[in-house]
């Protein structure tokens, strides 16, 4: 059964497919609103969201389809003791395919051994992301038009930010993309990400504290929140919050056609002054993060039917 729980899990040419598929569903989106009649997606969330539920479960209605699920630990047998083998066990009796978010890395894998049917991870704690991470790619396609020859600058939470991990595993496999990682010292890229997506690869990179610095360099600007929720100490939490404020004063050395990108819940990082600035893509690429739900959904349930 296939599964997404990995951005490596697609291959380069299975992206460009649901690439694809999504500028399809822009163009013509009557021609999949009847796609998914009688299939149900069950959108299993342990951890707080409101991007990332919402918006597979607009993608399976806008595809015809219907949803079941619940969206806090609490509120499922998880409070009782279930584990996550048994209710992905559960799930596959009601459902044709489960996207899941859960606080502990590697859920997702567990959830997909034990299903009968695909399993899509919608974040498993500080590891990975891979569908924000189509969502990213797909803003990038529509904002640059390749992902090739690139300078892409990531900033904030590198440590804890999945989407972060997710996004440089998927960028490193294109053609001239350098990397400037951009961190408190704290916080910087867990090296089993950087040695395998960077180092072991020959990928240029470089790690600063220096967003100013940085700036007149990059293509393309991936700012992410402080992950308060991974802290094991809140001191060091506050300490670090507002390590870096986006503001229009620190964007006048960017390129005048730089790309502001964030998976977004905004905390602080980005002052909402830099929102009518025509460089902010972070709202259109929510909207790209439901369209390319939606491919993902269709390829997924395809391949099951065989
Ligand atoms: C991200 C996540 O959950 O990792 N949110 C999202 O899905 N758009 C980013 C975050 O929470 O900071």
């Amino acid at each position: 059964m296939r599964s997404l729980i990995d951005i490596l899990d697609l291959s380069v040419e299975e992206i460009d497919a649901l690439i694809v598929t999504a500028c399809d569903i822009i163009a013509n989106p009557d021609k999949y609103a009847e796609c998914c009649k009688r299939k149900k997606l069950a959108t299993l969330f342990f951890e707080p969201s409101t991007r990332t539920r919402l918006s597979f479960e607009a993608a399976m209605l806008e595809l015809g389809g219907s949803v079941i699920g619940f969206s806090s630990a609490n509120s499922s047998s998880a409070a009782k003791g279930e584990s996550v083998a048994d209710t992905a066990k559960v799930i596959s009796c009601y459902a044709d395919i489960i996207a899941m978010r859960h606080p502990k890395e590697g859920a997702a894998l567990v959830a997909a051994q034990n299903a009968e049917i695909p399993v899509i991870n919608a974040g498993d704690g500080g590891h990975c992301h891979p569908t924000q991470t189509l969502a990213d790619l797909l803003t990038v396609y529509r904002e640059k038009g390749r992902f090739s020859n690139l300078t892409v600058g990531l900033c904030g939470d590198l440590k804890f930010g999945r989407t972060v991990h997710s996004l440089i595993n998927a960028m490193s496999r294109y053609d001239n993309v350098k990397f400037v990682l951009i961190s408190p010292e704290e916080l910087k890229l867990p090296s089993y990400v950087k040695n395998a997506a960077l180092k072991g690869k020959g990928i240029e990179y470089v790690q600063t504290t220096d967003l100013e610095a940085a700036m007149p360099g990059l293509d393309i600007l991936y700012m992410t929140r402080i992950q308060q929720e991974r802290f094991a100490d809140i001191d060091e939490y506050l300490r670090l919050k507002d390590s870096y404020i986006l503001t229009p004063e620190k964007l006048a050395s960017a390129k005048p056609d730089m790309c502001i990108l964030h998976p977004l819940p905004r905390v602080n990082e980005i002052s909402v002054k830099v929102d009518a600035d025509p460089r902010a893509c972070y709202f259109k690429q929510v909207l790209n993060g439901k369209f390319m739900r939606m491919a993902l959904i269709l390829k997924l349930l395809e391949e099951a039917k065989r």
